[in-house]
């Protein structure tokens, strides 16, 4: 952390329009209002919030718990449901209004009602409960972007049924890894996948996790026919989606749970081997996400609101599961890839549905400036009012095209900094009460009570950086670690900083505006598009196989992925090398993309005698970054026990 130094450079300042201030939820009197609310009556202050923003069918009376921290508890003695607070309350006054635009890959769209998703979650509901799903059960989801991937999220949700969805790249090892760790009762799957005109097998993956015989949990695989090709099929415990809707009601009576009763686990990497399983509430992660869109989506009644990620990542699970329906908006749901059937899809989606609000990440702008930076010219983009941004820092060249080109100079852009871990957005502008910076995620929101701090806890001057903290619990954050209360404590409430602290991983600091500056991760976790990435989990990976002796992965900078994987391998036998080194090279990619998935497979695999170490073993981790982005290496080699590796490990195959 101390290495960390200040790398000011961005300082243009966008202010929003008269227009967008007179109209947007939150103005800057407002803003200042929240904030010295939280400051002055901080339990006051989220009480007020979860009785304003959610349907509570016993109110609390407890607001927040600290007797056991940092096992924090919210809203304790009160009892919801999520899938209740997210659809049947809309129904008196939005049962005709569109809940979801569900736009397929082939372009196809159809609209569902908020009616139609209660009628279709509660069918799915019942399904559930006749397979003998009960509360506190876990359901894997494993499905790829269809309107029924939401409907089965929230068929758990209403039944009390913990979900754990599994991003739909992620190969049979990851799934099986979380298939264990959960001890999921059920899988819900689908034949295949469909995107960007491509069909991939997703029920023949389930059935390869399942294979090894250690998944004893699981008693159905729920199938979605999405396709019309042949499914390998198990009579046993495979069972069709449609078979397990023929005949149920559309009336299902909600499940009123605990406030504090986990809604879901989200597994995410981290700095060991093994995935986690973030744990989140019930009532604080609903509130957090309504929150977010009330206040940094600026949320309308009449907005279209399209938020770009997979359910199988945290920004699925709030910007379109739960979230946008919570405030009962009118939403996207696409299937497809921004590529197809070309590279102007988005665009031409945003003219199609009229979206207003749009929600995408640093790498899929990147990208699509490549392909067609003047595309967006192309199309009637003037239904868009607002737009975000989210995963990993923009950088300031891709941020004003997104403004200028996409924005047409006029939508406000939200950079929103928050996590898996955190649920809901923290760090992020309230874009009617505070201008912008490219490359800022901007200000805490009210009651998150953010701080840079150095390595005692100790808040570090302006412009110095740090280790981004929050100080006080707040009620979006998870829990726990599903069953690993241990790992929970000593990863985000270390001791070193007074076990109170949540410490969220990366580095930042603030300028002379506390305008807050995301600089990148402290641990060993990368951003590969956006998504997140344990060096240790793909370094497994890689000695699993039979050939390889040791590695050692790294990041390096990437113009459209933002970051790249790169990987040091000695081999068990001889340094390969000419053809033979392509050979073992590509044979470890697909390793890797069959034990985790694609998205974690190196971009640059090096190989060598041995891998740089100090004389006590330990790897030289910097200096392989340094090696990975083709620098001259300034440090101090004289230690290193065998020197002459660098040469090699310099070399990309
Ligand atoms: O390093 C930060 C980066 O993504 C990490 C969280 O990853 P994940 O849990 O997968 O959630 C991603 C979507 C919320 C953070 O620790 N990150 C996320 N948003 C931003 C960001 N870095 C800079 N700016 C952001 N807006």
């Amino acid at each position: 952390m101390s290495a960390i130094e200040s790398v000011l450079k961005e300082s243009r300042v966008f202010q929003p329009s008269d227009d967008f201030v007179n109209n947007a939820n939150i103005s800057s009197d407002a803003y200042n209002a929240l904030c010295n609310k939280a400051n002055e009556d901080y339990e006051g202050f989220w009480a007020d919030a979860a009785m304003e923003n959610l349907t509570w069918k016993k109110p609390f009376t407890q607001v927040l718990d600290e007797s056991n921290a940092p096992f924090y508890k919210w809203f304790a003695d009160g009892e919801l449901n999520a899938s209740y607070n997210c659809i049947d309350r809309h129904l008196i006054d939005k049962a005709n209004k569109t809940a979801i635009i569900y736009e397929k890959d082939d372009g196809d769209s159809e609209h569902i009602t908020y009616q139609q998703l209660h009628d279709r979650v509660c069918q799915f509901a019942n399904g559930l409960k006749s397979l003998g799903v009960r509360k506190g059960d876990r359901v894997v989801i494993y499905m790829p972007m269809t309107a029924e991937a939401v409907i089965a999220m929230q068929a758990c949700a209403r039944i009390g049924a913990i979900h754990s969805v599994v991003f739909g790249g992620f190969s049979s090892g990851a799934v099986r890894d979380r298939i264990k760790d959960a001890e999921a009762k059920i899988i819900i799957t689908a034949n295949e996948s469909v995107r960007g005109g491509k069909f991939t097998p997703l029920k023949s993956t389930v059935d390869e996790a399942l294979s090894h015989g250690d998944c004893d949990s699981v008693e159905k695989v729920i199938v979605l026919k999405r396709t019309d090709s042949d499914t390998p099929w198990n009579e046993s415990h495979d069972i069709w989606w449609h078979d397990v809707i023929q005949g149920q009601a559309s009336q299902c009576e909600p499940e009123w749970m605990n406030a504090e009763d986990p809604l879901f686990i989200l597994y995410t990497s981290g700095s060991t081997g093994k995935p986690k399983g973030v744990q989140h509430s019930t009532g604080g992660y609903l509130l957090g996400g309504i929150l977010s869109m009330r206040w940094v989506f600026d949320y309308k009644s009449s907005d279209v609101f399209w938020c770009t990620a997979d359910v199988g990542w945290i920004t699925g699970h709030t910007f379109i599961c739960y979230a946008p329906l919570a405030v009962g908006a009118t939403q996207i749901v696409f299937e497809g890839v921004p590529t197809y059937p070309d590279a102007s899809r988005f665009w031409q989606m945003i003219e199609k549905h009229k979206v207003t609000t749009f929600y995408t990440a640093p790498t899929a702008i990147r990208s699509l400036i490549k392909l067609g930076p003047d595309l967006p010219g192309k199309f009637d983009l003037s239904s868009l009012r607002l737009l975000g941004s989210v995963g990993e820092p923009i950088n300031p060249e891709a941020w004003m095209w997104y403004y200028e080109t996409v924005g047409q100079g006029r939508c406000p852009i939200v950079d929103t900094w928050w996590q898996t871990e955190t649920g809901a957005h923290m760090i992020a502008p309230i874009p009617g009460a505070f201008p912008i910076k490219p490359g800022s995620c901007t200000l805490p929101l009210p009651g998150i009570m953010a701080d840079i701090v150095d390595e005692s806890g100790a808040s570090v001057e302006q412009g110095k950086g740090g280790s981004l903290v929050i100080k006080r619990p707040f009620p979006s954050l998870l829990r726990t670690i599903w069953r690993d209360d241990a790992r929970f404590a000593s990863t985000y409430f270390p001791d070193e900083l007074g076990g109170k602290m949540y410490l969220a991983g990366d580095s930042a600091y603030r300028d002379e505006q506390g305008y807050i500056w995301i600089m990148g991760r402290i641990d060993d976790v990368l951003n590969v598009s956006g998504h997140r990435l344990g060096t240790m989990e793909i370094e497994s990976a890689l000695v699993a196989n039979p050939l390889v002796a040791e590695a050692a992965v790294v990041g390096k900078p990437h113009d459209v992925k933002g970051e790249a994987v790169v990987a040091f391998v000695v081999l068990k036998g001889n340094r390969p090398e000419g053809d033979e080194a392509q050979k073992v090279a590509a044979e470890l990619k697909s390793w890797v993309a069959h034990e985790i998935g694609k998205i974690a497979q190196p971009d640059d695999i090096r190989f060598g005698e041995n891998l740089p170490k100090t004389r006590s073993g330990k790897i030289m981790r910097r200096l392989l970054r340094t090696l990975a982005k083709g620098e001259t290496v300034t440090q101090d080699i004289s230690t290193l026990e065998n020197p002459h590796v660098m040469e090699q490990l310099s070399e990309s195959v």
